[in-house]
């Protein structure tokens, strides 16, 4: 989604917010800009919609300074045009801000304070920039005292950054909900939405909190609380490796990350195996704890990581012998069950910035209930406003179509099951060798990494031109039939439904007619038969049958075969061949594998 960058105080500032964008391209975006100053006046103002690429066409060499502020839009309020791109500027185009968020009362701040203003675009951002600018000049206040006001008018989430040209030497920053960091340079500092916009040039960075106002300069950082009062802040150091974050000799960030999959299930179980045994996994004792006083599991997620925890519930139900419910984060907020008396809550999210399943976890921490976020990205803001967390360990993920993820997810979840397994001295959890069948599942996984040719031819011939498909699976199939299908819309655009493979015939077998394309998911023997019984019914219909399954289910006809792995771990197997399906059926078509359309990496907005 939106991304925010900014830097006062370097030789060129022009070509660090350039670079910053483009480390955030990767979030989404349909139209970007910079304000560029230094402080003999050459001040310079640059939008563009579309790409980065189309940005910097338009910067020419006057465009130079020692600070500025860009940002990556995300259209919310207003169509993507460049009226509506930012950065915006105050009435009398003194002021200058960047936004990230949504701003809900816009329209009362509008109609009660901004009534005679004239505005070029339609977005939430430029009535703050107008009122902020309105404070300051009509009532004669500082920069601080000015932008603390409008604060406290403001009501919504929002990372801000603001320069006054009257003084380009400081960019002020504030933030509420959406991510936000300073980050500290010799001689420099910046600010950005994401430490991966600025690790090219820092890795040492500074949290902001909820509320707090920072005032930064070139060699100088002021952190200001809602009192007032000034605040000391320890950096941190950002363990982002600059070649983790590019896509080396791949095409696309999406294929890089498929193949890095095995890679990652090793790194699991190198960060989590016990030193003491090899059977055993090193989960901290407060954590362990924490699942065991639970009496029901809440794992709140979206998308993919929603579907994380699906795959991860019937083994975490059997080796933590505790109820689990897998919960949608945007609807859970609004629509709270009755919640059991001693629940534990998991937040399941790649980015820990997901803003849907951050009002989950406020709502319930104002609740009591205790919190475990499991990301992939440490300091994040589910991960610093949780009571514990787990770490994926498997490095950024920049294609928007989660992938690597997914699987990670999967597998810290076996490694939190397992662990308090163990302490429960539950049998099942103690007779599962997690590092074995770790080590086959990564194993399965590069046997499959060998099969792309096949794929793409067989995804070719299934898929060409086809506006709609279906995935079908039974049980753990049903779990990844539904992320294969997330998959496959999001990049290919094909309408895509994951479906429960015995419930087509109460209603959803209308749709199949000739030419239909299935995949249909078979890893399960004990029902195989029941799955290949619906294959049979929509190939009656004239569907098109792709079959998937695993070794110990194939049959001579089926399309493509993954070797078998633990009951427990299927989905992690299963998925990796529809993940290369959705990356051919979009390569097929011409389209963007690693930025579809209308979509963000990190959704910050509710
Ligand atoms: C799909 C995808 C999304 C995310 C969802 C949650 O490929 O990536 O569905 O899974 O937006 O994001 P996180 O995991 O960052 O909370």
């Amino acid at each position: 989604m939106c991304g925010i960058v900014g830097v006062v105080g370097s030789k060129n500032a022009t070509d660090i917010l350039i670079q910053g964008l483009q480390k955030l391209e990767y979030r989404g975006y349909d139209s970007a800009g910079i304000f560029v100053a230094d402080k003999n006046g050459n001040q310079n103002l640059v939008k563009a919609v579309g790409r980065i690429s189309a940005l910097q066409e338009k910067i020419g060499i006057e465009v130079n300074g020692s600070s500025g502020i860009g940002h990556t839009r995300w259209a919310t309020h207003g169509k993507p045009s460049e009226v509506n791109a930012h950065p915006h500027v105050s009435a009398s185009f003194r002021f200058v801000l960047v936004h990230n968020g949504v701003i809900e009362n816009f329209k009362e701040l509008k109609e009660k304070y901004l009534a005679s203003d004239k505005f070029v675009g339609e977005t939430d951002t430029e009535i703050v920039v107008h009122l902020i600018g309105k404070l300051i000049e009509e009532e004669n206040l500082s920069v601080v005292e000015g932008f603390q006001k409008a604060l406290k008018l403001i009501e919504g989430s929002f990372a801000f950054a603001l320069m006054d040209k009257k003084n380009p030497e400081v960019i002020y920053v504030a933030k509420n909900k959406s991510p936000l960091l300073i980050g500290l340079g010799d001689g420099y500092n910046m600010v950005c939405s994401d430490a991966m916009a600025m690790i090219r040039e820092t890795n040492r960075f500074l949290e902001i909190h909820d509320g707090e106002m920072v005032i930064v300069r070139k060699d100088a950082v002021e952190i200001i609380d809602t009192d007032g009062v000034t605040r000391k802040r320890e950096p941190y150091i950002a363990k982002l490796d600059l070649s983790d974050i590019g896509k080396g000799t791949y095409p696309y960030y999406m294929l890089k990350e498929i193949d890095e999959q095995p890679a990652v299930m090793r790194k699991i179980m190198q960060e989590y195996m016990s030193e003491d045994s090899p059977h055993q996994m090193k989960v901290d004792q407060e954590i362990l704890e924490a699942v065991v006083k639970a009496d029901r599991i809440y794992i709140i997620a979206a998308g993919t990581s929603s579907h994380a925890g699906w795959a991860a519930k019937a083994f975490f139900e059997q080796m933590t012998q505790t109820p689990v419910e897998v919960c949608l984060s945007s609807e859970f907020g609004y629509n709270i069950p009755l919640l059991s008396q001693n629940p534990l809550f998991i937040y399941i999210s790649q980015s820990g910035e997901t803003a849907d399943s951050r009002q989950v976890l406020v709502k319930m921490k104002e609740l009591g209930c205790k919190a475990l976020t499991i990301t992939n990205v440490p300091g994040s803001t589910l991960s610093r406003e949780a009571d514990y967390t787990l770490l994926l360990h498997a490095s950024p993920e920049i294609a928007v179509a989660s992938t690597k993820a997914y699987t990670a997810q999967i597998a810290v979840m076996a490694v939190l099951a397992k662990a308090v397994g163990e302490y429960i001295e539950n049998s099942t959890a103690r007779s599962f060798n997690l590092i074995k069948e770790l080590s086959l599942v990564a194993n399965a996984i590069e046997a499959l990494l060998t099969e792309k040719e096949l794929i793409e031819q067989k995804v070719a011939k299934h898929l060409q031109d086809t506006r709609n498909a279906f995935y079908i699976g039974r049980g753990a199939d049903y779990y990844a039939s539904m992320e294969a299908a997330l998959k496959l819309k999001e990049i290919s655009y094909i309408q895509c439904e994951g479906f429960a493979a015995g419930e087509l015939k109460h209603g959803t077998i209308a749709l199949i007619e000739e030419g239909t394309p299935v995949q249909a998911l078979i890893s399960n023997q004990e029902i195989a038969s029941h799955t290949r019984g619906n294959v049979m019914e929509v190939v009656s219909r004239g569907a098109k049958v792709l079959t998937i399954v695993s070794q110990d289910c194939a049959q001579a006809d089926d399309d493509l075969v993954v070797q078998t792995v633990h009951p427990f771990l299927t989905c992690i197997a299963m998925v990796v061949p529809t993940q290369l399906v959705a990356y051919y059926a979009t390569l097929q078509r011409g389209l963007d594998v690693d930025k579809p359309r209308n979509l963000a990496k990190s959704v910050t907005v509710e």
